[in-house]
């Protein structure tokens, strides 16, 4: 596959190689693919493309999508459309940990500007960037529908919300007392804040 399908990440055909789902995860993408008439089985690419994030790192890499397209038999470029066009999926290394802070009118209102500076100068990094300790990555979000309790953040699959400084201390510490990669696909979320 060109690099150039995939932008400015190289192609690495020994990292290709060693790309394998887990036992575990590729049951279910199996059951995922099988809920799909074959001639359908594109349909199943967000999911499968969910599995492959958490599965490998928190982000698709060239080889990951690469894999992917051969896991759903679809062309390479299939895939990075999708994967390039959602916000959700990362298509450079992340923290472990990304935060998500949506700055719709909501939470606009309700001080996520504010919320997004006092991040930053804590980890001293900017909306975009990585902690040199690999712990914590910062975007910002379109709406993610929780108006209500705005302003807030999401991590992975859990939403913290009515945020303050000082719960996003405590978001913080929790994170990097835990210290493992948060994804999507988490089935162990909680609403803890
Ligand atoms: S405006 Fe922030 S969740 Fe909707």
């Amino acid at each position: 596959m060109s690099s150039q399908v995939h932008g400015a990440q190289p192609f690495d055909k020994a990292k290709r190689a060693e790309t394998v789902f887990s036992e575990e995860a590729m049951k279910t993408v199996q059951t995922i693919i099988s809920h799909y008439p074959t001639e359908k089985i594109k349909s199943a690419l967000l999911p499968v493309l969910h599995i492959a994030q958490a599965e490998f790192g928190g982000w698709l890499s060239p080889e990951t999508m690469d894999y992917v397209a051969s896991v759903l038999k679809i062309r390479p470029v299939e895939v990075f459309e999708v994967a390039s066009f959602y916000t959700m999926y990362n298509l450079k290394p992340m923290g472990k940990c990304v935060l998500e802070v949506c700055q719709t009118s909501s939470c606009w209102l309700n001080g996520a500007e504010d919320i997004v500076k006092y991040i930053e100068k804590k980890l001293n990094i900017h909306v975009g960037e990585t902690t040199k300790d690999g712990m914590f990555s910062l975007k910002v979000a379109e709406c993610l529908g929780s108006c209500g309790t705005a302003p807030m953040l999401q991590c992975g699959a859990s939403f913290h919300e009515n945020l303050t400084y000082e719960k996003v201390d405590t978001i913080l510490e929790n994170y990097r007392a835990e210290g493992r990669l948060r994804s999507y696909t988490d089935l162990d979320y909680k609403n803890t804040l």
